[in-house]
C-alpha cells in the first residue's frame, strides 16, 4: 500500500528582521551570517501570533482542495515550543477547522524530530486505517538569548502536511535508519522562554548521528547512496545542511532545499519538511519518480535518514507562486522592534500588527490563552 504526503504547506510570521541589521548591532560582518552561517534574515513574531496560530494558517491551506474534511480523524501536533504542558496546541487547530468531534488530537515532542516521528505514527495509522487522512503539524518558534551566537539562527514557521493512501506529493519508502543518543546539546527547561544550547556539540552530534543513521538506512534498505537523487537535511541554519551533505559525501549541490530556510531560519519540526517544500517549488527538472532522502534530527537525540519517492501528479499540489508571494509580502521590522518582540511587549510602539492567517492570539486571561477569528 502506498502511504505518503498527499498535500503541504507553510506559514510564518508576517514580519522580518534582516541579518544584515543585526550584525550591524552585534559588531560582526554580515558575511559570518550569510555566508558563514548561511542565513539572510530571520522572522520575528509578534505577541498576537504564536505557533498555534501559524499552525492553522498552514493547516488551513494544506486542506483547502479536501472536500470531505471529516475524512481527518487524527491530528498530530509536533511541536518543542510548547507554553502548556497539559492541553495539546493542536486542540485549538481542531477547534478552528472544524474538524469531526471524534478525531484523535495529540502533541507530541523531541526537539526538532517531532515531525518526523509524527509522520511515521501517521503511516502506520494509515496502514491500519486506509480511509483515514491525518493532520500533521510541526509548528515551531526558536529563540535563543540577545546577543548570543545562536541569535542569527533565530526563526520559526508551521508547516501542516496530509498523510494518506495514494499520496499525491511524495510516498514514505518503508525502511529507515535510526539513532538515539542521551547529550546535552541542546534543552529547554520548562521555566525557560529561550533554549540552551552548545553550539559546538550540537554541530558535532548532528553530524554523528547523520553517518549512523544514513548508514543503518543504507543497510536497511540494501542500498547505495547512487540510488537516492535528491537530499533534503533538518537546517538549523543553512551551513550545517551544507556540512552534512560533505559528512555523506553528496556531491550534487542542495542549494534549492535551501531557499525558504534562509529567510525562515530554523523552524525546527518543520524545518526538514521546508527544505523539502523549497526543493519541490524550486527544483529547474521534474522530480517524478525520484528519489528523496530526507534526514531528521532532533538535540538531544534522535535522528532519522528516510525516503521518499515522488508522485507522478506532484505538480498539482504544489503552490511556489503563492508561497513566494507569502514570503516577498512580509514587512521588514526595525532593530528596535526586534527588541520589542523578544520582551514580548509591542506596546510602545502604537502600531497594530497582523497576523500571518485569520487567527490570532487575542489575550491571555488568568492564564488562558483566547484566540479568535479576525
Ligand atoms: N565571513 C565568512 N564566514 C565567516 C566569517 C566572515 N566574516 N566569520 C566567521 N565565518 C564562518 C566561520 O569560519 C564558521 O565557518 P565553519 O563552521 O565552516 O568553520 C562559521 O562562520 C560560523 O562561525 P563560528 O563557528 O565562529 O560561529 P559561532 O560560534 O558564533 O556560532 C553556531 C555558530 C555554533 C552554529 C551557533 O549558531 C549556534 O550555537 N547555534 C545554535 C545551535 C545549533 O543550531 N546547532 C546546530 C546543530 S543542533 C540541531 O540541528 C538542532 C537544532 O535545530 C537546534
Amino acid at each position: 500500500m502506498k502511504i505518503g504526503i498527499d498535500s503541504i504547506a507553510f506559514s510564518t510570521s508576517r514580519y522580518f528582521l534582516r541579518l544584515e541589521i543585526l550584525a550591524a548591532h552585534r559588531g560582526v560582518k554580515f558575511e559570518k551570517y550569510s555566508q558563514g552561517i548561511g542565513q539572510i534574515m530571520m522572522p520575528v513574531f509578534p505577541p498576537n501570533e504564536d505557533i498555534v496560530t501559524i499552525a492553522i494558517d498552514a493547516a488551513r491551506k494544506a486542506i483547502a482542495h479536501i472536500e470531505n474534511i471529516a475524512a481527518i480523524d487524527f491530528l498530530i501536533f509536533a511541536t518543542e515550543s510548547s507554553f502548556d504542558l497539559s492541553k495539546a496546541a493542536g486542540i485549538y487547530v481542531h477547534h478552528f477547522l472544524k474538524l469531526r468531534e471524534d478525531c484523535r488530537v495529540i502533541e507530541i515532542k523531541q526537539a526538532c524530530y517531532s515531525a518526523t516521528a509524527a509522520l511515521q505514527l501517521a503511516k502506520s495509522f494509515v496502514r491500519e486505517n486506509h480511509n483515514s487522512k491525518v493532520l500533521v503539524i510541526g509548528s515551531d518558534i526558536v529563540k535563543y538569548s540577545s546577543g548570543s551566537s545562536g541569535e542569527p539562527t533565530q526563526g520559526g514557521a508551521a508547516v501542516a502536511f496530509l498523510v494518506s493512501t495514494d499520496p499525491q506529493i511524495m510516498i514514505i519508502e518503508d525502511g529507515s535508519g535510526v539513532h538515539t543518543n542521551d547529550v546535552m546539546d541542546f534543552w529547554r527547561p520548562a521555566s525557560e522562554n529561550e533554549a540552551l544550547f552548545d553550539g559546538k556539540l550540537s554541530a558535532y552530534n548532528y553530524l554523528k548521528s547523520l553517518d549512523i543513521s544514513f548508514n543503518r538506512y543504507l543497510a536497511k534498505t540494501n542500498r547505495d547512496i547512487s540510488s537516492i537523487d535528491y537530499v533534503c537535511f533538518h537546517a538549523p541554519f543553512g551551513k550545517m545542511a551544507h556540512k552534512g551533505a560533505q559528512q555523506i559525501k553528496w556531491r550534487e549541490s542542495i542549494d534549492d532545499t535551501l531557499l525558504y530556510n534562509s529567510v525562515l531560519g530554523n523552524s525546527c519540526s518543520a524545518s526538514l519538511y521546508i527544505c523539502l517544500m523549497s526543493l519541490l517549488d524550486h527544483a529547474k527538472t521534474s522530480l517524478e519518480g525520484k528519489r528523496i532522502g530526507l534526514y531528521s534530527y532532533g538535540s538531544g537525540s534522535v535522528a532519522e535518514y528516510f525516503s521518499g519517492i515522488i508522485n507522478g501528479k506532484y505538480k498539482s499540489r504544489i503552490t511556489a507562486e503563492k508561497n513566494q508571494r507569502m514570503l516577498e509580502s512580509r514587512e521588514e521590522i526595525s532593530f528596535e522592534e526586534y527588541e520589542l518582540f523578544c520582551k514580548n511587549s509591542s506596546d510602545s510602539t502604537n502600531k497594530i500588527y497582523e497576523n500571518s492567517g485569520t487567527v490570532r492570539l487575542k489575550s491571555i486571561e488568568n492564564k488562558k490563552r483566547i484566540y479568535l477569528e479576525n
